[in-house]
Order: C-alpha cells, then structure tokens, then sequence
C-alpha cells in the first residue's frame, strides 16, 4: 500500500526503511491536522504519532482524499476521534504493546534523577564544583509506590519497584492476578493516594481520566509526595501541580508529556521565546524534570513499532482479523 507519513523525525525512517518489504513509503515532516490533510492525496493510508490531530476536519480531508486507513504508530488514540473515522470508513489500527520496559526504565529513571540529582551533579562536576550540598536524596527500598494503571507499562513498572525493594500499590478498573502473585497489593484510589511516597501514572487518557490528578486528588496524597507521568499530560492538571509545588504539597515532579505538548514536543525551539507559560513556570521549580516524551525511545520499542505498524498495514489489506484495530463500543 502507499502509506504517507506525518511527523516524521529521522529515527522513524531508519526504523521503518530497515523493517518495510512491501509498502510504499512517503514521509513528511509536517504534523497532520486539517491544514496538512491534504498531502494524503494519493495515499491509502496514513502513518500517524501522538500529537497529530485527527479530529473530524482532518478526517473529512483524508477520506475525501481516498484514505482507508489510519496507522497509528504508537499505543494512545486519545487525538483520534474513533467514532467519527468509523463512520467514515477508515479504520483505525495502532500498536497496543512495543517494549512496556522502554516506559517503565524511562520512568524509574525520572525517579531516579530527581531523588538523586544526578542531572545537578552532572553540571557542577562539569565546572570542578564537588560540592555535596542540596543533593541528598532518599533511599527507594522500603518506600510506597503507587502505581495508577497497571496494563502493559504500569505491570512493567510494578515489577521493577517490588525488585527494588519498594512496597507497591496498584489502583486500576481491573485488578491484575499476576501482579498480586508477585506481591504488589491493589487498593481505593484514595488509600494508594493516601499511602504513597511516590505515585506514578500509567493509564490512558479519555473523559473519564482528564485531569485525574488535579487540586482534590493532589490533597489527598502525602506531603512531599513524589508525582511522576509517563502516561498522557491530561491527566494532569498542571497549573493544579504548580500551586501543589510552590507550597511544597508536591516535593518532586517529573513528566514526560505535557497537556500541552502538542504546540512544543518533538521539535528544537531553543532560539525561540517559549510562549507556553505554564511549562516555563515549571520549569522554574529547582524539583521539576521534563522530559519530551522519550520514554518510548528505545531500539528495541522503535523496531517493535515499525514491525507492527507494517504488519497492521499488511493485515488491513489482506482483510485478516486483527486485535490491533480500535474498535467503538
Ligand atoms: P494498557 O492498555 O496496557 O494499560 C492501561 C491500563 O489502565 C489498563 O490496565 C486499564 O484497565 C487501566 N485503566 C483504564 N482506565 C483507568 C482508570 N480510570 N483508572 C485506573 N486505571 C485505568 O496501556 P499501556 O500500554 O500500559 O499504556 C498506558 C499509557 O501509557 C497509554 O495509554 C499511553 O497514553 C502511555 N504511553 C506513553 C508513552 C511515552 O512515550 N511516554 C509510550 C507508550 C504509551
């Protein structure tokens, strides 16, 4: 088939190129929204990521255009409108589980880095400064972490912490048998809030999950409390997570989306005046880490990512049933 890529960056071509026998590729810099659209002329498919926005104007574009199939090259499909492509006859297909480890690692290494400062003490060894002051941190074994959302990465992440000698909480819609075998203990929203010095999130985000975390939920964790997000910035309430952090309620925040990220991820506006106050601000606090939404960026997530989109690819136009599509409900 002939797929048109949107937001290409060129750890995709390498990856795809390696992987593709028998597509077409075309790749394009641009982010897909209703103004790039029309660069799917000619194409049957598209190759998306997170931040494109495939709402209803896109997708009128794209099918207008001929397009029968949207490839998502990542797990979410918060930036989809499911029910409006369906009803146009494309059909939605992403990859559900690359390598859970690439954003479990990536997390423990936010905690990591924020606890033990290894980015400050990066800088100052740089410039012959070994000091050791305002560097203390806090031993993880024996610590509470609250996992919220324990699919693919969240069960990866659980596994990691109890190897650390870390007590794990766990709160999902579904509890996982394999994780309790392995000793992690489910429980309320409230009591994992509650009890947990550092808490992570791992679930998706849809109506229901926009802004989990905002000023109620945020009171009722631990003072000090460690927050990190690996999973989709609207989950987070930022400008609740800024007030939590100027009076210390928050003790570290460490995130690698943003609810925002869309206007200022994936891109190098170093010469630029950031215009978003919110992530300055954020980046203003001495215990905030941001990363740009690399926790998926691993080799191995990266070929995992490129086999499955092709092989969904090849799927679609072979008519073969496969658990890869998003379906409505
Ligand atoms: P998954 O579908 O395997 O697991 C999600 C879990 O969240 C499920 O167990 C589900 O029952 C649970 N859940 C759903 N609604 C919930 C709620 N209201 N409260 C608590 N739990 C709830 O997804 P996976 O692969 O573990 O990915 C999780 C999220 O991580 C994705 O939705 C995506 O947004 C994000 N992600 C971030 C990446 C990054 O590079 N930063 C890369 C890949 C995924």
């Amino acid at each position: 088939m002939k797929i048109v890529f949107f937001s290409t960056k060129s750890y995709d071509k390498i990856y795809f190129d390696k992987f593709n026998t028998q597509h077409n590729l075309t790749y394009f810099d641009a982010a897909l929204n209703e103004t790039t659209a029309n660069l799917s002329v000619g194409f049957e498919a598209i190759c998306a990521f997170v931040n494109d926005k495939l709402d209803k104007k896109t997708l009128d574009i794209l099918s207008k255009n001929g397009v029968e199939v949207i490839l998502l090259r990542c797990a979410g499909y918060n930036n989809v409108d499911i029910p409006a492509a369906v009803a146009r006859g494309i059909k939605v297909f992403r990859v559900p589980s690359y390598s859970p480890q690439a954003v479990a690692e990536h997390t423990l290494a936010l905690i990591l880095t924020l606890n033990r400062k290894t980015h400050k003490a990066y800088n100052r060894v740089r410039e012959f400064n070994f000091s050791l002051e305002h560097l203390v941190g806090f031993n993880l074994y024996g610590k509470t972490v609250g996992v919220i959302g324990t699919g693919n990465i969240g069960s990866a992440f659980c596994q990691i912490m109890v190897g650390l000698g870390c007590k794990v909480l766990a709160f999902d819609i579904v509890e996982n048998q394999a994780l309790i075998e392995k000793g992690v203990t489910f429980c309320s929203l409230d009591e994992l809030l509650a009890q947990s010095d550092i808490v992570s999130l791992h679930c998706p985000l849809y109506g229901q999950t926009q802004h989990l975390i905002n000023e109620n939920t945020i009171a009722k964790m631990k003072d000090g409390v460690m927050l990190i997000n690996t999973s989709r910035g609207g989950l987070l309430d930022t400008k609740a997570a800024i007030q939590a952090l100027k009076v210390g309620k928050i003790g570290y925040l460490g995130i690698d989306v943003y609810e925002q990220e869309a206007a200022i991820f994936f891109k190098n506006d170093s010469e630029n005046v950031m215009q978003d106050d919110v992530i300055a601000r954020l980046m203003s606090f001495p215990n905030v880490l941001i990363t740009g939404h690399q926790a998926f960026l691993t080799e191995e997530a990266l070929g995992q990512i490129a086999a499955i989109t092709l092989q969904n690819c090849s799927d679609f136009e072979a008519n073969i049933k496969n658990k890869n599509e998003v379906l409505v409900y």
